[in-house]
């Protein structure tokens, strides 16, 4: 009796896997799983990745991961939510939370052993539509009551699961805005309305934060901030006014997109090294390095090793601050990139629309390599155990 063709080719493949059994010599060993950016980072250095739940987390199943999904739990030791826990998202009604963006970064975080940055909890953009309505009439008090009911709530709900808070982001403008560098009492609901004492508003923002979750690291986080320039002069007049306040205010991250139109500011270690010496852990928050493309759509080759020297660049300037905690890729992948939706540029991620590492992985991947332990004098002594 002849088999059934199903069962002629499990019979076969059961044959080919015997074969392959046999030919293994006794005692030999698999080959190492390749190093990755996550299984190189030294010390207690987080290495993560920006990542949208409600659009590529919800339904994961951790036997059947899609290929994202699977780059993102060997890469990576922490996640970010993109859009997930902001305003629009998070609350997009007076007395409606929606968490199930947020959960799903929780929940793949936690089936992969990483840990999350909560991002943002007070912003002047993607705020929701009645948050923008109502704050036409907020008095101040008004404006504390809604902030508060939304920091403790959010960040209630996954005290203890949550490494760092970015409590207060982009909140100065910047040189070139009108008005220049303060505080973007013009932009921002919660500060507009409080515009006669902002940075009371911002101390007890901090406070409700650090009341809600005492053991998240807090951050004020921001772009154009990785050098020394009259924004984060601003930021670290700011950071000591808060500190002599008695915020509990931990962090300064700069959030690192970059774009080769302009060049790169070199100070970004000592900028770090002045608010560390404040007593302040630091972080590159939101990494990407984007480029003018030509008419083909691709960057040249110097455009691409120079991507991979800055990229590298801002986590040298990581690696040689003892208290730099993370460094977060906004997002690792072109085809998710923010960046071809505002800008008229691209190219921006550390890998491309098919997840082929760009030489700015490995340039990550060689200097994350070269501070481990023993084999750089980078690596402060006693933080690897
Ligand atoms: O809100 C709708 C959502 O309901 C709908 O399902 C979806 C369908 O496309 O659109 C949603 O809006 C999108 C929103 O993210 C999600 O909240 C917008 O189209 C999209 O343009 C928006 O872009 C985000 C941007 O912040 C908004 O300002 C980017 O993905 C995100 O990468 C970017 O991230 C910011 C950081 O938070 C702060 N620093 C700068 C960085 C880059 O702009």
């Amino acid at each position: 009796m002849s088999q059934p063709t199903t069962m002629r080719r499990v019979a076969a493949i059961s044959a080919s896997a015997i074969t392959a059994l046999a030919l293994v010599v006794p005692g030999a060993q698999a080959d190492p799983p390749e190093p990755n950016l996550r299984s190189e980072a030294p010390r207690d250095l987080k290495i993560g990745s920006a990542v949208w739940g409600q659009r590529d987390l919800l339904g994961y199943d951790p036997k059947n991961p899609t290929e994202f999904q699977r780059i993102l739990a060997t890469e990576f030791n922490s996640l970010t939510p993109e859009n997930d826990m902001k305003w629009a998202e998070i609350h997009p009604e007076p007395d409606v939370y929606d968490f199930s963006g947020a959960d799903a970064v929780m929940a793949f975080a936690k089936a992969n052993g990483q840990e999350v940055r909560g991002h943002t909890l007070l912003w002047h953009s993607q705020n929701p539509q009645w948050v923008t309505t109502a704050s036409a009439g907020w008095t101040c008090d008004e404006a504390r009551d809604v902030l508060e009911d939304h920091i403790s709530t959010v960040v209630g709900r996954y005290a203890g699961e949550i490494y760092e808070w970015d409590v207060a982001n982009e909140i100065f403008q910047d040189d070139w805005d009108a008005g220049g560098v303060r505080l973007r009492t013009g932009a921002n609901p919660f500060l507009k309305a409080c515009a006669e004492d902002p940075v009371a508003l911002l101390s007890d923002a901090f406070k409700w934060a650090h009341e809600a979750d005492p053991e998240a690291v807090l951050f004020l986080n921001d772009y154009n901030a990785e050098g020394i320039n009259n924004k984060t002069d601003a930021y670290y007049a700011l950071a000591q006014e808060l500190l002599a306040d008695g915020a509990p205010l931990h962090g300064f991250g700069a959030q690192g997109h970059l774009s080769l139109q302009y060049g790169f500011d070199e100070s970004i270690q000592e900028n770090f090294e002045r608010f560390a010496d404040l007593g302040l852990k630091v972080s590159v928050t939101e990494a990407d390095v984007r480029m003018p493309l030509g008419e083909d759509g691709e960057p040249d080759a110097e455009q691409i090793a120079l991507q991979a020297e800055r990229y590298d660049k801002m986590l040298e300037a990581c690696l040689n601050v003892a208290s730099c905690t993370s460094y977060t890729v906004w997002g690792f992948d072109d085809a998710r990139s923010w960046v071809p939706g505002v800008f008229p540029e691209g190219y921006a991620t550390i890998m491309t629309e098919e997840y082929e590492k760009k030489p700015a992985y490995f340039a990550l991947l060689e200097s994350l390599t070269d501070a481990t332990p023993g084999k750089s004098p980078r690596t402060p002594p006693g933080l690897n155990g």
